[in-house]
């Protein structure tokens, strides 16, 4: 596991073939396959030292469904998707698109600072840019995130927006302020807005499940990527301000069940339930 106080590595500058990124990893994971050779190599180890990975990625991804469908349903129609990855099954401007209301005028933006995720949102975004866009910029900067041109353009700040830190935060570290950067954002965000997160945790998990995530987010180390397990307390304190949207904080197979799974029907879950955190808070 990476310690505790270190920051995570720099924005790529471009397209680092050299190393795996954690983005095209998990599109790997999910079956697509806008990654490379560097990835597909990390991603079968990864499922040899953790048979659980695809499945536990696949899960995390049918969480961002439901929120974006309750953040919906909540009578919020815009999303700052930050740390998006590869467009996959489940985009949220797709969910968007399908579920919001019919005289709503729904907004997304992806914001993710890998080139390959933010040029392949671009291309899927060609036909949608009234209403939906891609930027490149590090989320560990909130200021770059809101002056940029596509998200002054799309998100009206002054009405409630859905941030989705999804699977991204485990990215990361703790040397970066994790709370002092969530606070830049909630400061920005209007009444009634939602942040969703979910994290990898082990807390949890049986011994050889909690052993294997440990030794794999290891092997992120030798990725762009490296990653780093958060217990509940640490999780627990980002929405330390916020009113917790029901059910609060649960694993994320807990948070909203619904029927409406349709993106991967077979999932395991209660295998997979101990390793993530999630959790809704809303901006008072
Ligand atoms: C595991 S993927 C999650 C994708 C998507 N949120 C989901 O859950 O389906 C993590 C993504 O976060 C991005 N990421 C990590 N650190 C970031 C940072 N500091 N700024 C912007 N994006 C970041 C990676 O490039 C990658 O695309």
């Amino acid at each position: 596991m990476s310690v505790q106080g270190e920051q995570a590595p720099k924005a790529p500058r471009d397209v680092d073939l050299t190393k795996p990124s954690s983005a095209r990893i998990y599109d790997w994971y999910l079956g697509g396959t806008n990654n490379y050779a560097v990835d597909r190599h990390f991603g079968k180890q990864a499922d040899e030292q953790f048979p659980l990975i695809k499945t536990l990625a696949m899960s995390n991804r049918q969480w961002l469904g439901r929120v974006v469908r309750a953040a919906l349903a909540a009578g919020i129609t815009q999303f700052l998707d930050l740390g998006s990855g590869v467009p996959t099954v489940g985009n949220v401007h797709e969910i968007v698109a399908e579920h919001a209301p019919e005289d709503s005028d729904p907004r997304v933006v992806y914001v993710d600072y890998e080139h390959v995720a933010v040029a392949h949102s671009e291309v899927i975004l060609q036909d949608e840019s009234e209403w939906a866009g891609a930027v490149r910029a590090d989320l560990r900067d909130p200021e770059a995130v809101f002056n940029d041109a596509t998200v002054q353009r799309l998100v009206d700040l002054s009405k409630p927006v859905c941030v989705l830190l999804v699977s991204v935060l485990n990215f990361v570290g703790g040397g970066d302020d994790v709370p002092g950067v969530l606070n830049r954002y909630r400061q920005r965000m209007a009444p009634g807005s939602w942040l969703a997160i979910s994290h990898i945790t082990t807390d949890d998990a049986p011994e050889d499940g909690a052993a294997q995530i440990s030794a794999l987010a290891e092997s992120y180390r030798k990725t762009q990527n490296p990653a780093w397990l958060r217990p509940r307390a640490e999780f627990a304190s980002w929405f330390d301000g916020m009113d917790l949207v029901e059910p609060g904080i649960v694993h994320l197979t807990d948070w909203r069940p619904d029927e409406v799974e349709a993106v991967f029907p077979d999932l395991e879950k209660e295998e997979v339930r101990p390793f993530y955190w999630s959790a809704v808070g809303q901006v008072r």
